[in-house]
């Protein structure tokens, strides 16, 4: 499984990576906007940035909802460095443009993705990714983790390649339960993964063998 950072903030990027677990990193336009990065030129040179930090995928979604917008925006993301992901809506033209870039060789995310038939459509168009928002329907009383398991059994019956990015991570139990699925990829927050870390057992077990070895060594 591939863990991806949601998030724009370039020091939670780093400390994600300096984990060594870090296989990429998902953005969007509201992440954007919280780390403060506006304007085109210095959105643009943010991705550059994030793809300094991190060796794998970075997703930078297009603002255009027009399929030449999109070329246009989606072939500028592409050229500003080789780890750039385009993240596409699901929309028609977002699916257009998905077997577009397909039929070039660059890698997609279809985006904002709530059903099986968004889902299957998106692999129809060859994405790389695809990005069920499980957290997005759990909010609205709808079981995303059900969704993820309708993807992962359509994709298998028709051995399509495209990954399923459970997206929309809101906490660890949302990790272990997609891993469990069979999702290829979580994005999450920061906290989602390094709550994978915790357990009280093990910090009263390090506690204890601490004790005891000082105890021995004294
Ligand atoms: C996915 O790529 C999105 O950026 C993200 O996972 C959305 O998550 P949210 O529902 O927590 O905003």
């Amino acid at each position: 499984m591939k863990f991806f950072i949601d998030t724009a903030n370039l020091d939670q990027i780093r400390e994600a990576q300096e984990l060594g677990i870090l296989d990429g990193v998902t953005t969007n336009p509201s992440l954007m906007a919280k780390e403060g990065i506006t304007g085109q030129d210095n959105i643009l040179a943010h991705y550059v940035k994030i793809c300094e930090i991190v060796d794998g995928d970075v997703s930078a979604e297009v603002i255009s909802t027009d399929f030449d917008g999109m070329v246009k925006e989606g072939e500028a993301l592409a050229d500003l460095h080789e780890q750039i992901v385009v993240k596409l809506p699901m929309i028609k033209d977002g699916v257009k443009a998905c077997k577009y870039f397909t039929d070039k060789g660059i890698r997609t995310n279809v985006t904002l993705v709530f059903s099986a038939g968004q889902a299957l459509l998106a692999a129809k168009a060859g994405a790389t990714y695809v990005s069920p928002f499980l957290g997005r329907l759990d909010d609205i009383s709808t079981d995303g983790l059900n969704l993820i398991e309708e993807i992962r059994l359509i994709y298998d019956n028709y051995a399509f390649d495209t990954e399923i990015l459970a997206a929309s991570i809101r906490h660890t139990m949302h990790v272990i339960d997609c891993a469990k699925l069979g999702a290829d990829v979580m994005t999450g927050p920061l906290s989602s993964i390094t709550g994978l870390l915790k357990h009280p057992l093990t910090d009263i077990g390090l506690e204890k063998f601490l004790q005891d070895y000082q105890k021995g060594n004294k």
